[in-house]
């Protein structure tokens, strides 16, 4: 494939509105060019949820699925991300949002599917500036970095998932954040037994998220 040369400005913040609630945020961000990844994705798949939700999950990009739906976490990632929330006794309809780090699907060809590319430092730093609008407007409770790269940029590049995933940590973000697996990981996982272990921890994780939020409503 030719590499083509896509004109960016090189920051989404040069299309945040200047209302900042979601609706305007969302319109705004379905024209960004802050990085060339527009440009071959179908469409900016911006967070969703209801906007009193009070815990909000942050994944890294979205995927084919979402590509083409326009939201996150429909596809495989997302229905294990629901079914973990549901064991917790957390409903995606009043109580969280999902969100990603990228807004645009980063993928490579293979064959004729789409396979997802990780995103660049430049891609995150450029796309940064709608996720701080997201957490601005949704002020969450709980903010959950789902993965490495969530994980990464939102708590600290020295963040490391595996030993400190289910820790609540300090981060600007939320009075409560944690990070923990990414739910694709859940999915390359080699073997049934490995799977169903890995899913436990994350369902272990998440446990902790209702205990915060009926402190909060006490
Ligand atoms: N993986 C992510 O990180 N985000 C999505 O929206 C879907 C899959
Ligand atoms: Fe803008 Fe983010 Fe899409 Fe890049 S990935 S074009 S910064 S919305």
């Amino acid at each position: 494939m030719t590499a083509r040369r896509v004109p960016a400005t090189g920051s989404a913040a040069d299309f945040l509105p200047e209302r900042r609630m979601l609706a305007a945020l969302r319109a705004a961000a379905a024209g960004c060019r802050g990085c060339p990844l527009w440009a071959r994705a179908t469409q900016t798949v911006f967070g969703e949820g209801p906007r009193r939700a009070r815990v909000m999950m942050a994944g890294e990009q979205p995927g084919h699925d979402e590509d083409l739906a326009g939201k996150p976490f429909v596809g495989p990632a997302g229905r294990v991300l629901d079914r973990a929330l549901e064991a917790d006794g957390i409903a995606r309809t009043d109580v969280y949002v999902t969100t990603n780090v990228v807004k645009h699907f980063k993928w490579e060809p293979n064959g004729k599917r789409r396979i997802h590319a990780t995103s660049d430092r430049m891609e995150i730093a450029a796309c940064l500036p709608w996720l701080e609008a997201e957490l601005d407007v949704i002020e969450p409770v709980v903010l959950v970095c789902l993965g490495a790269t969530a994980a990464r940029t939102l708590i600290g590049p020295r963040f490391r998932v595996t030993r400190q995933r289910g820790e609540w940590v300090r981060a600007r973000w939320a009075p409560h954040v944690m990070a923990t697996a990414h739910p694709s990981a859940i999915l390359r996982a080699p073997d049934d037994a490995t799977r169903r272990a890995e899913m436990e921890r994350f369902v272990a994780d998440l446990k902790r998220i209702p205990p915060v939020l009926a402190a909060r409503a006490a």
